[in-house]
């Protein structure tokens, strides 16, 4: 698995040290509050799982699976393959996601969750390549700004494989074409 990749972008210590900083801003952006983190199935979850130890006020978790698909080529729609668990009515939401990419999953998302109630939404995301950007779209807490490379690791999956590794990478390009 670790010989796929051609080069380590992210260490794992990097990634800590950057949800510890992550942390400190929401804890400081909604002192009084309790915000629900909505990790997005599955690239969110090693992500999520870091942050939220960071954040050192009450807070709650809740998933979505969202699949988009581009029913005309211009209008990209977004389909719910599993929807929260709880109400988010009059809830200051976080949607967690792995890499904001063209940003349009991010922006239906974002669409849909005001549209159930929520009375704030914002972006926290792992990785973003602003290089590749269709929408406009711009998350509030950015891990790490990255180049238009394909990569995996810590959440980010190719095939769903990968997701597993402590670090993020830039994937072998062999292994894109077999
Ligand atoms: P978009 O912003 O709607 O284009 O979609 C973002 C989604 O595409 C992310 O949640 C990832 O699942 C996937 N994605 C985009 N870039 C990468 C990458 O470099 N590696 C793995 N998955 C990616
Ligand atoms: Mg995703």
């Amino acid at each position: 698995m670790n010989n796929d990749i051609k080069e380590i972008l992210i260490t794992e210590d990097e990634i800590i040290n950057r949800c510890k900083e992550l942390g400190k801003e929401i804890t400081k952006d909604y002192q009084g509050k309790t915000p629900i983190l909505i990790g997005l199935l599955k690239g969110s979850v090693p992500f999520l799982a870091e942050l939220m130890k960071r954040i050192e006020i009450n807070m709650e978790i809740d998933f979505m699976d969202v699949s988009s698909y581009s029913g005309t080529e211009s209008t990209g729609d977004v389909r719910i393959d599993k929807d929260l668990s709880n109400s988010i009515v009059g809830d200051d939401v976080i949607v967690v996601e792995d890499i904001v990419d063209t940003g349009k999953t991010l922006q239906k998302v974002v669409g849909l969750l005001y549209s159930k109630g929520a009375n704030s939404v914002r972006i926290v995301s792992l990785l973003d390549k602003p290089e590749r950007r269709i929408v406009d779209l711009k998350a509030d807490y950015i891990g790490f700004t990255i180049p238009d490379a394909f990569v995996v690791g810590f959440g980010l999956d190719f095939n769903q494989k990968y997701r597993n590794l402590p670090y993020v990478g830039i994937l072998k390009e062999d292994c894109y074409k077999e």
